[in-house]
């Protein structure tokens, strides 16, 4: 954590949102990526995968559990949606373990995997977070705190996972 983000720690919907803009602009890279270029490309989707593999662990670790003891049987969100979405964002993710770029259908499961994920930050920001947010019955501070430290843990191990090899 930065000093900056220590004295005006962030909520935990912010840190999410902040997240898909993230990822949202690796996508736009790819798509501007010269087709030739594999070595951009390559980056570009390991670190879009790195992040949503994070991404996902935290909502689900921390966000649906704490979201579903808020809303409750709130019958315009359904959190069992969000689970299937991430299962299938992975399954998309994992792979990316057998192809690598310039095979083919290389592009076409990041143009899916960007599909997929970009309908499922609209469902979160338009539906979840907002109803999460008008609960107030969730202490959205210190839950950021906790996916902070969460994220920053999941970052460690993968890159030890990279620096051993
Ligand atoms: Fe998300």
């Amino acid at each position: 954590m930065t000093a900056a983000q220590a004295q005006h720690p962030q909520d935990a919907l912010a840190i999410l949102e902040a997240d898909h803009r993230a990822v949202e602009q690796l996508f736009d890279a790819f798509e501007r990526a010269e087709k030739d270029d594999l070595e951009r490309k390559t980056t570009l989707v390991q670190r879009a995968c790195e992040l949503l593999s994070i991404h996902s662990i935290v909502e689900e670790e921390l966000l649906y559990p704490a979201a579903r003891t808020a809303l409750g049987t709130d019958e315009k969100i359904d959190i069992d949606e969000a689970y299937v979405e991430h299962f299938l964002v992975k399954t998309l993710i994992e792979k990316f373990s057998q192809i690598k770029a310039g095979d083919e259908g290389f592009d076409a499961t990041f143009k899916v995997l960007s599909e997929n994920v970009k309908h499922h930050v609209e469902e979160e920001e338009t539906e979840l977070f907002p109803e999460i947010r008008k609960t107030k019955s969730v202490d959205l501070i210190a839950l950021g705190k906790k996916i902070e430290a969460r994220k920053e843990a999941l970052q460690n191990r993968i890159t030890e996972v990279a620096t051993a090899h």
